[in-house]
């Protein structure tokens, strides 16, 4: 067998190469964000707005503007449970394909919960804990959130509440179970727990719920008690940055590969793992050097490809703080396709002021487009992407092919968020042929659009 980086298929860090830091991209951004708003003042919030649903640790986060905050020590001895992940060169994949480009990617799947978002949900738990909360409420989509918490709330000692999208709840019984054994209390979305929930199963009893349905129920459950905090999985700054230890590992494999990416890319929901993976580089990037970041979403919910730019809600019932983001519309509800993680009206602010300063650029792909490339990634690889993470192998596919009848290769560099083993009902569909490309429903774009005409607009 030949030897040497070129050859090489894993590039491995130590457990003392875990990054120290995490990175804040705020620090650099040449465009300030707008502010936060009070949707009842008007005015920005501060940090007492916050509390109630918060720690203080993770406001004063939110609100950084520091270049570098130190990861604390109980938070990376958690991590390096797993941590740092692999980074692969995908040998195989480029074979298949037979693109001149060179294809890695860094793989989240190998989390206890099997995608990023434990790397967010232990240091969430790490600063409730360390403020007093003893239980936090959450909401998931696909279920990988959920899991995440409550894998984090287990091994720090927390109570845990989930509320998971009805729809995603019935596909994947196995995430439910998953979330249970490791002790926390899950219900379907809408509920009747919580008033928001019963008000949507009133007017829509066979509601297939949605990511901003849910995080109205689990805002009001944390606002209702005072045991209780609020966590969310994606769109904060503060859990960006906690996702900010994949970009930086990322960096440390390229330079073991003797690699540089010209191309960095990510799947988007809220934008948690696609800044995680990219921010690193985007710090390189608005330093001067030259990248081109990729953000994948389907097509039945195009948010940056097809949404406005505005102040908005982050949930249905418009309890959470007005944000500058791209958006949908607060009470648009996307179709029902399997990447449940990205059926989300709204994406992060930070993510939305780099598309529209041009760090960041966005493409929607159908469903159907998706898991052929999940299936050629799996053919090849061997691993079977989650339906979110397959949006950004079949972005590294489209982005490879388009070297390729360009005549040019590339050095592409993708994040495999997490593994889907818990979506095969997903791939199962696929394969039977009867995997729908829902369409976008224009009309019900067209109103949840009009529907947020009249909050502020961002300057
Ligand atoms: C594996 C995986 N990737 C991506 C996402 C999308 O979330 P985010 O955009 O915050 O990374 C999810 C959300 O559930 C997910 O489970």
């Amino acid at each position: 067998m030949a030897t040497g980086v070129a050859q090489q298929t894993k590039f491995l860090l130590d457990e003392s190469q875990l990054p120290r830091r995490w990175y804040n991209i705020a620090a650099d951004l040449p465009t300030a964000p707008p502010p936060v708003l009070h949707p009842g003042t008007g005015q920005p919030v501060g940090p007492d707005d916050l509390a109630p649903l918060f720690p203080m640790a993770l406001i004063q986060q939110e609100v950084s503007e520091e270049p570098e905050i130190v990861i604390p020590d109980e938070v990376l001895s958690i991590l390096s449970l797993w941590r740092p992940t692999p980074l692969y060169r995908a040998h195989r994949l480029e074979q298949a394909l037979g693109t001149r480009s060179r294809i890695f990617y860094k793989y989240e799947g190998v989390s206890p919960a099997g995608s990023h978002k434990p790397n967010t949900a232990v240091a969430q738990a790490f600063y409730n804990k360390q403020e007093g909360r003893t239980r936090l409420s959450t909401e998931t989509g696909a279920g990988q959130w959920g899991s995440a918490l409550s894998f984090a709330c287990r091994l720090l000692g927390l109570e845990c509440k989930v509320y998971m999208v009805r729809i995603s709840y019935e596909q994947k019984p196995s995430r439910r179970s998953m979330i249970q054994a490791w002790g926390a209390e899950i219900v379907p979305s809408p509920s009747t727990d919580t008033a928001a929930g019963r008000a949507v199963l009133e007017e829509h009893p066979d509601s297939p719920g949605s990511l901003g349905i849910a995080i109205s129920e689990a805002v009001e459950d944390a606002a209702g008690r005072e045991d209780t905090a609020y966590s969310l999985g994606s769109v904060l700054n503060h859990v960006l940055l906690h996702q900010t230890v994949i970009g930086q590992e990322a960096i440390a494999q390229m330079e073991a590969a003797e690699a540089s990416p010209d191309v960095v890319i990510g799947c988007v929901g809220g934008g948690s793992n696609f800044a995680g993976l990219a921010f690193p580089f985007l710090r390189e990037k608005i330093a001067g050097r030259e990248i081109d970041v990729l953000a994948c979403e389907p097509a039945a919910c195009p948010t940056l490809t097809r949404g406005v730019f505005a102040y908005d809600f982050g949930d249905t019932s418009q309890l959470t703080p007005l944000v500058a983001m791209h958006t949908l519309g607060h009470d648009f509800v996307p179709a029902p396709i399997h990447a449940g993680g990205l059926r989300y009206h709204g994406v992060a602010p930070l993510i939305s002021q780099l598309v529209r300063d041009g760090l960041v650029r966005a493409e929607a792909y159908r469903q159907n487009d998706v898991f052929e490339s999940a299936l050629a990634f799996a053919g090849s690889e061997g691993i079977l992407p989650a339906p979110e993470a397959a949006h950004a192998v079949h972005g590294a596919v489209t982005t490879a092919k388009a070297a390729d009848e360009a005549g040019e290769a590339k050095t592409i560099l993708f994040n495999l968020s997490g593994h889907g083993h818990f979506d095969m009902s997903a791939y199962d569909r696929y394969l039977a042929g009867t995997l729908e490309d829902v369409a976008l429903d224009e009309e019900e774009m067209a109103r949840a659009l009009r529907a947020i005409e009249g909050l502020p607009t961002p300057a």
